[in-house]
């Protein structure tokens, strides 16, 4: 068993040094004020050993990775019908990009990019009788963690800045993948991508993912075909135009936000976040990578 504590620190202290940690996002104040200086890391193993450092604490603006927890909501509540509405293939283009979108008949290339996101906030928002607050309650069921809120703050941030997703929204909905008003699909959208969690929270949450879908409260979530398809969606999809790049550098599933977390996993073994908010020109974290890259190197525990 690897000493997690002593090549955690080891690798906080190194990768805190960087001098060029990237930049933070602008299109939104409340992205654009964070301090470029926040780091953390929390780590999970499935046999119970947990350790953060730095900032593992503090909540952050979750953004993409709620993409992954809305899916598995989707998968629970719609199950195999996803896939008529949303391909697996990686998309080798930007979270939010649109022409591949047109070309491919609004059939989105996977779940993790905007338009494939947007079809399963419409699924979810068709199946949830409330479906904000139903969302969010799955989210906090996951872990009985009652304090993961929206930013509204975030969510109208997003609303008034969101043009492509307002785009790729009107897009599906003239390929007929869109059954409810977009107006209503993006404000479920725009409120999953506000949620806030910390390093911590987060791993709690990711948790059932790694552990054949039964979550740290030793509940089943999705069953370890779901979990094991989730997963293999996060290793191809989950880093947009830099997901080859991830595989190859790190060797995990795993999904980033723009709010610079990440959250990446190793299945029967362990779930780790990381937080800085400094991006790199895909819009992923820089020590966030840096920091897992080490990690996987330095334990050599990968899925390869
Ligand atoms: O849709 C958007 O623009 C954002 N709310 C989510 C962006 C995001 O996190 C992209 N990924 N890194």
């Amino acid at each position: 068993m690897s000493d997690f504590k002593a090549i955690l620190s080891n690798i906080y202290q190194n990768v805190s040094k960087t001098n060029d940690k990237g930049t933070v996002a602008t299109y939104i104040p409340e992205l654009a004020d964070i301090d470029i200086n926040n780091f953390g890391i929390h780590l999970r193993t499935v046999n119970g050993q947990h350790y953060g450092i730095g900032d593992f604490n503090k909540p952050f603006s979750i953004q993409s990775i709620s993409k992954v927890l809305a899916l598995s909501k989707a998968m629970e509540l719609v199950g195999e019908s996803i896939w008529k509405r949303v391909d697996v293939e990686p998309s080798g283009n930007p979270f939010n990009h649109l022409s591949l979108l047109e070309i491919e008949n609004g059939i989105p290339r996977n779940p993790l990019i905007n338009s494939g996101a947007i079809v399963i906030a419409d699924i979810l928002v068709s199946s949830l009788k409330n479906p904000k607050q139903d969302f969010l309650n799955y989210v906090r069921d996951i872990t009985g963690d009652t304090t993961i809120n929206f930013n509204e703050d975030v969510a109208y941030s997003e609303k008034i800045t969101g043009f492509k997703n307002y785009a790729a929204a009107n897009l599906l909905k003239s390929f007929n993948n869109l059954n409810n008003p977009v107006e209503e699909v993006l404000d479920f959208y725009f409120h999953q991508c506000s949620i806030e969690m910390s390093c911590e929270q987060l791993t709690n949450v990711f948790f059932f993912l790694a552990n054949k879908g039964n979550c740290l409260l030793n509940k089943a979530r999705l069953t370890k075909t779901q979990a094991k398809r989730i997963n293999a969606i996060m290793l191809t999809c989950g880093f947009y135009d830099e997901a080859g790049e991830f595989a190859f550098e790190v060797g995990l599933p795993g999904k980033s936000g723009v709010g610079g977390g990440i959250v990446a996993l190793l299945p029967d073994y362990f779930v780790i976040t990381t937080w800085a908010p400094g991006l790199n020109k895909k819009g992923n974290s820089k020590l966030g990578m840096l920091t897992l890259e080490a990690f996987t190197t330095k334990t050599k525990l990968s899925v390869f």
